[in-house]
């Protein structure tokens, strides 16, 4: 890669509102070939509608879109694919109870034969799907196994198997480590940097600082709908990176559920105090009743 080369994919100044809300605004961000680009950000701040920007699903209501340089408007998420955009969502398009391999080649099946006997070229399928998974450190058993027997990570590992042989140069992978174990993202991570290794330009979306941070080179920090900016991991620490997504998010969630606490208290307060009451009007028939009478006007004083 030389020096001068533009980025495989760039965004400059780009907005997008649905209506009067402001999903994103003025967000710039790229990625370079054999770079892992980690897009960061609590929920809400707007990640999935960048990547759907990139993915060609929404077009940006402003700014720039550029792919190696020359600026792109595409309409559909097909003109992302030829771009050589390719994107793996959470919720995989994949089919369970179909093979590995049919769903290695999904929308882009081998086929043998010509007119009435053509059919799909399942030897050439097999070999394949068991070669790039091979060349991804993926051993499988049997291509014909049902992808639905797979762990999470191991259907994630075949969605980006997938992706890179069919010629993606950017590969945008939105949370894919969210729904996963500890020791099962660790196997998704090793494959994002084997991407890496292979020069692809990666996007990796997630809200995991601690996922992030050992894979990231640079790292792009989402706070509703706007920029932090973009740091590379020289720049910054694994905490100043957890400080920035704690900042604003957390804080504000530690004060609604302290509210939450206090309002729960008083109910609380109201209950002791109405029983307490009850309490010293029977204890008020009794001769040792007073000692009760104390903590109940404590309570009704919040
Ligand atoms: N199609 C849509 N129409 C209206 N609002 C949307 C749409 N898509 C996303 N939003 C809003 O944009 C904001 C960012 O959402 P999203 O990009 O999904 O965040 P993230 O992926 O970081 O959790 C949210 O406030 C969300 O409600
Ligand atoms: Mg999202």
């Amino acid at each position: 890669m030389s020096a001068m080369a533009p980025p495989l994919l760039e965004v400059q100044e780009v907005s997008k509102y649905f209506g009067s809300v402001i999903a994103l605004k003025d967000i710039s961000m790229s990625v370079n070939a054999g770079e892992v680009m980690c897009l960061l950000g609590d929920n809400g701040a707007g990640k999935s509608t960048l990547i759907k920007i990139f993915s060609g699903v929404h077009p940006p209501s402003e700014g720039l879109f550029l792919v190696e340089g020359k600026e792109v408007r595409f309409t559909s998420p097909r003109d992302a694919l030829n771009a050589g955009i390719a994107t793996v969502y959470q919720d995989l398009a994949m089919i369970p109870l179909m093979s590995i391999s049919r769903n290695f080649f999904l929308g882009s099946e081998p086929t043998i034969g010509w007119g009435p006997f053509r059919r799909f070229n399942l030897e050439f399928a097999d070999r394949v799907t068991r070669e790039e998974l091979a060349k991804m450190g993926i051993q499988v058993r049997d291509t014909a196994q049902p992808v639905g027997t797979l762990s999470g990570g191991e259907r994630q590992s075949v969605a980006i198997a997938r992706a890179v042989y069919l010629g993606a140069k950017v590969l945008i992978l939105d949370e894919p480590t969210a729904a996963l174990g500890v020791k099962e993202a660790g196997v998704v991570l090793r494959y994002i940097a084997q991407a890496r290794a292979r020069g692809l330009g990666v996007i990796f979306i997630t809200h995991n600082v601690h996922h992030a941070y050992p894979i990231g080179d640079r790292f792009t920090l989402l706070n509703r709908g706007r920029s932090y900016g973009t740091f590379s991991k020289s720049e910054v620490s694994r905490e100043e990176v957890v400080g920035m997504m704690a900042g604003g998010e957390e804080l504000e969630e530690l004060s609604h559920e302290l509210d939450e606490f206090a309002h729960t208290d008083r109910l609380v307060a109201a209950r002791m105090a109405e029983a307490s009451r009850e309490l010293s009007a029977d204890a008020g028939t009794m001769p040792s009743g007073p000692q009760l009478t104390a903590p109940a006007s404590k309570v009704e004083q919040r």
